[in-house]
């Protein structure tokens, strides 16, 4: 039985106050939750620390949402995954849409992060997912099928049981418009198929794959409650304690 994961990516959201509020108040509400579902939360670089700190009494986990493809060096403003297991940090997210749209990430360059956050002890929340366009011209499995190939590429059987697949396709991100339970369901059923073509039925059985675009405390209990969707990455919602919770409380519900 795969163990649900819920994570909160905050984005460019929330100062050093706005951080210790948020965990404050999400540790008083989780507390009934606690053990029921994993949850971790992906502030920004500078509320890490800060972070770590706060949720050390609790069952929550903490998570980046980057980091370089490099070990160290003369690569001004990034972070190294030595820098993030080394304040505590368990999860990081890699691949994010808005990652490859702003910043011009490929999968190649994806695929050296996920290497590198497995050698720092990280488990990589891979992102991946087609665009409206694609899905519009019927190509979405074709788009999902080079990802995961790419993403993957070179990775073990034993480095694939360490990661998270997270599907997110770019038209539902922060658009209010979310696939729909069947439309996540199928894709995450090719993931899985996927994976245990390229590796094995017992590594596919295992993998966690997480929804992500448009979770919020209404659509939760449905998305959640589907045979292939094992978590959400949650943008908007994760940001107020009381849909954030809203979600993890759908996500016990639905297992
Ligand atoms: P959203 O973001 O929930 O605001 O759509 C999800 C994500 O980008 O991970």
């Amino acid at each position: 039985m795969r163990r649900l994961l819920i994570a909160g990516n905050w984005k460019m959201n929330k100062d050093i106050h706005e951080t210790a509020t948020l965990i404050n108040e999400l540790k008083e509400r989780l507390k009934d939750f606690k053990n029921q579902v994993d949850i971790t939360l992906c502030p920004p670089f500078p509320s890490l620390v800060v972070a770590k700190s706060l949720i050390k009494d609790s069952a929550l986990k903490l998570g980046a949402q980057n980091m370089s493809q490099h070990d160290d060096g003369a690569y001004t403003g990034e972070v190294s995954a030595t820098m993030l297991s080394s304040i505590g940090c368990e999860y990081v997210i890699l691949g994010h849409s808005e990652r490859r749209q702003h910043f011009k990430e490929t999968d190649e360059i994806v695929n050296a992060k996920v290497k590198k956050a497995l050698k720092s002890g990280l488990t990589p929340i891979v992102c991946i997912g087609e665009t409206l366009e694609e899905r519009e011209a019927g190509i979405t499995d074709r788009i999902i099928t080079t990802q995961i190939k790419d993403v993957l590429h070179e990775l073990s059987s034993s480095d694939v049981e360490k990661i998270i697949i997270a599907y997110e396709p770019v038209w539902a991100i922060g658009t209010g418009r979310n696939a729909t339970p069947d439309q996540a369901n199928q894709v995450h059923r090719l993931i899985r198929k996927l994976v245990g073509q390229h590796y094995s039925w017992r590594v596919a059985e295992k993998l966690i794959i997480q929804y992500g675009g448009s979770v919020n405390p209404q659509n939760a209990y449905a998305l959640l409650s589907q045979p292939e969707i094992d978590g959400a990455l949650v943008g908007g919602a994760s940001l107020s304690s009381d849909s954030f919770t809203r979600i993890i409380q759908a996500a016990v519900e639905a297992k």
